[in-house]
C-alpha cells in the first residue's frame, strides 16, 4: 500500500503503461490484456495488472499534469519497483509534417514546469527517453505501418496557455507537439534507474487548428497502445 495506489506489493508488475485518463486504463485493461484484475480505485485513479503475450503487465492512470503524474510515478517506482514505464496519450501537434491521429515517439521533453525548475536551477535538464524502449517502439511502429514521427515535445504546465507566443517559437525549434507529462516522467525515470518512454497520439493541430471527435480517438489510440506494449516486451527486464 502507498499513499495514493492500494496495491499490495507484487500486485503491478514491473513493466506498465500510464494512461493520463483512468477510464482508458480501463479500457486498455479489458482490450488488451488478458485477465486484468483492478488494484486500485483510491481517488478514481483505476490500476490493472494483466497479461499480455503471456508477460505480466500493468496499466495505471496518472491524470492530468506533471505534478499528478509525479505523485504515481514516484510511488510506483518507490513503492512497486517498477522498471519499464511508459506514458500512453494524446498531443497537440506543432508540426503540418503531422496528420491527426499520427503517433509521435517522444525521443525527449522540454518543459515550462517549475518542476524541473525548481530542481535545476541554473541550468536546463535533458529529460530525455530511455533508448531501448524508444528503439523498440520505433521497430514496433514500422512493423505495424503506423504513421509516426520521432523527436521532442514540449510537457506544458498549462492547457490554456496565456503564452500563445511560445508555440510560434517551439514551432521554429522543430518541437513536434506539446502534452502535459513526459518531461517529468522522463526526469524521475533517470532519477531513479528505471526506462520511462512517451507514445502520444495527435488529438488536436495547433496549427492547422484541426481537433478529433471522441470516437476518433478512442479508434486510434488502440495503435499507441499495441506500440507501447510491443516495445516493452522487446526490451529486456532487469534481473
Ligand atoms: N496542449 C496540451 N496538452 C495536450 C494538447 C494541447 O494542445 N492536446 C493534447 N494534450
Amino acid at each position: 500500500m502507498s499513499t495514493h495506489i492500494a496495491a499490495e506489493a507484487g500486485q503491478v508488475a514491473p513493466r506498465i503503461l500510464l494512461p493520463g485518463d483512468p477510464l482508458r486504463a480501463r479500457w486498455i485493461a479489458e482490450n488488451f490484456l488478458d485477465g486484468a484484475e483492478c488494484y486500485n480505485e483510491v481517488r478514481g485513479m483505476l490500476g490493472f495488472t494483466g497479461t499480455y503475450r503471456g508477460e505480466r503487465v500493468s496499466v495505471q492512470g496518472t491524470g492530468m499534469g506533471q505534478p499528478s503524474l509525479s505523485i504515481y510515478v514516484n510511488e510506483l517506482i518507490r513503492e512497486y519497483a517498477v522498471q519499464q514505464l511508459v506514458r500512453v496519450g494524446s498531443c497537440g501537434a506543432l508540426t503540418e509534417r503531422l496528420a491527426m491521429r499520427d503517433v509521435v515517439i517522444a525521443q525527449a521533453a522540454a518543459t515550462d514546469s517549475a518542476m524541473n525548475s525548481h530542481r535545476f536551477e541554473g541550468f536546463h535538464y535533458p529529460a530525455t527517453a530511455d533508448f531501448t524502449l524508444l528503439r523498440r517502439a520505433v521497430e514496433a511502429a514500422e512493423a505495424a505501418g503506423s504513421t509516426h514521427l520521432v523527436g521532442s515535445i514540449f510537457s506544458s504546465d498549462s492547457f490554456y496557455h496565456d503564452r500563445t507566443d511560445l508555440t510560434d517559437r517551439l514551432v521554429e525549434f522543430g518541437v513536434l507537439a506539446v502534452e502535459m507529462e513526459a518531461a517529468e516522467l522522463y526526469t524521475l525515470a533517470a532519477r531513479h534507474d528505471r526506462a520511462a518512454l512517451a507514445v502520444c497520439t495527435v488529438s488536436d493541430h495547433l496549427v492547422t487548428g484541426a481537433m478529433t471527435t471522441s470516437q476518433e480517438r478512442e479508434q486510434t489510440f488502440g495503435d499507441m497502445v499495441t506500440i507501447a506494449l510491443d516495445a516493452m516486451l522487446a526490451t529486456p527486464l532487469r534481473s
